[in-house]
């Protein structure tokens, strides 16, 4: 049995300093070359009926670069969110932003949020920017709303479960990611999605991501389709499972 297209993709955008280097332009070239390439992906995701796409944008760990870069790369986010919501908006996307806006600066908070009110509710496709987003802060921030549940004698410890901590998370509402793509070459999840990812499939390319184009996603979407998603159970009780329900055997 095979997998049909993926309900959420989740992506790591990565190499747009490479991509820039490459063509010895300064690295702000390939941020903007990779938002560009966001409206083709996004575009794209639509007309498939892709119901999800996450796009991890800025971690928190990217804090650490030099200023000059945070500065261009929040100055290229207010200006992509001021130009695109309209657009979006008009497409039937829901835009949503997950992170810690604290650290933003105003002018991007207030876009966020303007951007997010004029899409809320489009449903065609949901598009979620993770900003200043790690995948251990969203963890920790659910724990802390466990924990003061518990303070307030309203949850037990031992009634702690699995579903109690997923429902704290930012992305309680919509379906774990089915597949996950990084382009740029390396192969690690870099404080991404740590709880969502547990049983999704992972795709990585070497491609840079100004690069990655509808072809090559396509790529990663038939990759996904040939692999069998087993989620613990055996190879022969997936296959009867499916043959059950398509009424074959
Ligand atoms: C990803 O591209 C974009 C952000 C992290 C904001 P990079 O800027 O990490 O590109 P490389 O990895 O240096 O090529
Ligand atoms: C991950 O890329 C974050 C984003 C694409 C936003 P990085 O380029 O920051 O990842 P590392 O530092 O190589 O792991
Ligand atoms: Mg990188």
């Amino acid at each position: 049995m095979t997998s049909d297209l993926p309900r959420h993709v989740a992506i790591i955008m990565d190499g747009n300093g490479r991509w820039a280097s490459k063509r010895s332009l300064p690295r702000i070239a390939g941020h903007r070359a990779g938002v560009e390439n966001v409206r083709a992906i996004v575009k794209h995701s639509a007309e498939l009926g892709i119901e999800v796409l996450t796009l991890f944008a800025f971690s928190s760990e990217n804090w650490r670069r030099p200023p000059v870069e945070v500065r261009l790369l929040m100055d290229l986010f207010v200006m992509a969110l001021e130009q695109e919501a309209e657009r979006l908006h008009e497409n039937g996307v829901c835009l949503r932003v997950v992170g810690d806006r604290v650290g933003f600066p105003a002018k991007l908070r207030r876009s966020i949020a303007a951007a997010e009110a004029l899409t809320a509710g489009n449903q065609a496709l949901t598009l979620i920017i993770a900003a200043n987003y790690g995948g251990r802060w969203d963890v920790t921030e659910a724990t802390r709303r466990l924990a003061e549940e518990v303070a307030a004698g309203r949850l037990q410890p031992a009634d702690i479960t699995v579903e109690m901590l997923g429902n704290q998370l930012m992305l309680r509402d919509v379906p774990e990611p089915d597949l996950f793509i990084r382009s740029g070459g390396e192969q690690r999840i870099s404080n991404f999605l740590l709880w969502q990812l547990a049983y999704t499939e992972l795709y990585f390319t070497n491609c840079l991501w100004p690069d990655f184009d509808r072809a090559q996603y396509e790529e990663a979407l038939a990759s996904y389709t040939r692999r069998q998603r087993r989620f613990g159970m055996t190879g022969e009780q997936i296959e009867a499972a499916s043959e059950a329900a398509t009424g074959v055997g």
